[in-house]
């Protein structure tokens, strides 16, 4: 791909390290989805997918949104960014997959200790996983349209680097 005019990204691209986040949730929301409609899976796939998703979506996927709230957005906005009402929108996505995604971690928690409970929750797994999926597919969507191309014209060098470091400190890694 050409690209005219434009500055590399910086080694600590913020923006990079998010857009990788949302390819690991789209994997895993596929992994939620596999996980409530098929009724072929083992014992042991039901434990491993059930154990993998409840991982991810009690830790990682929270820091995520945590980055954003905490660590990016308060940057945009002091850095004057003309990003409201969209932050003010991403922020209360934020909240209700926080809240829907805690009905969710329960059933997975019960799946890691009894995976023979698959077919009982199911049901609640597609009702509870589809509203879930579809707000968390359509604000992926929306931040990559509208925030992301805006958060890379704004972001100075310095704010990558102030921003990166804060995640992986959030993350309990050494400052690199
Ligand atoms: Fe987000
Ligand atoms: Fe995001």
């Amino acid at each position: 791909m050409i690209t005219i005019g434009r500055r590399p990204p910086p080694a600590h691209d913020v923006i990079a390290a998010l857009l990788e986040c949302h390819e690991r949730i789209r994997r895993f929301l596929a992994m939620a989805e596999v996980l409530g409609a098929r009724a072929d899976l083992s014992g042991d796939q039901v434990h491993d997918a059930a154990r993998d998703l409840e991982r991810y979506f009690s830790a990682a996927f929270l820091r995520h949104a945590e980055d954003e709230d905490l660590r990016l957005f308060p940057v945009l906005r002091a850095r004057g960014a003309n990003l409201e009402p969209l932050l003010l929108t991403l922020g209360q996505h934020h909240q209700t997959l926080d809240l829907q995604v805690g009905s969710l971690l329960e059933r997975w928690r019960r799946l890691i200790t009894e995976p023979g409970a698959l077919p009982e929750l199911q049901p609640s797994l597609v009702q509870l996983g589809a509203p879930f999926a579809k707000l968390l597919l359509e604000h992926l969507v929306l931040e990559e349209a509208e925030l992301f191309p805006v958060a890379r014209s704004t972001l100075r060098p310095e704010d990558h680097q102030a921003i990166k470091a804060a995640m992986d400190r959030a993350r309990g890694l050494a400052a690199r």
